[in-house]
């Protein structure tokens, strides 16, 4: 196992829950897009605090599946704000799974940057608080 995929987690813990069976794909494991979306939700709590207010997703970046996840598994989403922008910012998503039945613990299993932009009530870009 790499060293990469052992290594602490860096960041805030934003999100966790639990891989259920309804969450799978063919092979019987985890549906990425399910594990894109958990990802989605972790980076706009972190998003929430760092616009203090509404934002929404803008893009998606460089989301790699490093590793299978199993049902059952507890899924941990660790999340830091890479950059901040006039109205953006950048938010690091680092995914971890931990399975006591098959001896998993802190195994990083995905990872992507996810884009937030700041808006206002009419869903316009507004300029990032202080
Ligand atoms: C997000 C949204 C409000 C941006 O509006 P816009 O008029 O395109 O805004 P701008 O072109 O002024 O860009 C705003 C910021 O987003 C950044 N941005 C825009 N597209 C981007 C992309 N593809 N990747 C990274 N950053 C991007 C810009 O660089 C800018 O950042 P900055 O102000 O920090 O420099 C608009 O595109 C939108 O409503 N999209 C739908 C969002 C949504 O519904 N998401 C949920 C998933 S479906």
């Amino acid at each position: 196992m790499s060293e990469e995929t052992t290594s602490e987690p860096l960041g805030e813990l934003a999100l966790q829950t639990l891989a259920m069976p309804k969450d799978t794909n063919a092979n019987g494991d985890i549906f990425g897009g399910w594990l894109v979306s958990q990802m989605d939700l972790a980076a706009g709590i972190i998003s929430k605090k760092a616009t203090k207010g509404r934002s929404t997703t803008v893009a998606i970046q460089n989301v790699t599946f490093l590793r299978p996840v199993s049902v059952g598994s507890t899924v941990s989403c660790y999340c830091y704000v890479v950059k901040r922008g006039r109205t953006s910012v950048h938010i690091a998503v680092d995914v971890r799974t931990s399975h006591q039945l098959n001896q998993i613990d802190n195994l990083k299993v995905a990872e992507g940057l996810f884009v937030f932009v700041a808006i206002d009530d009419e869903g316009k870009p507004r300029p990032l608080p202080d």
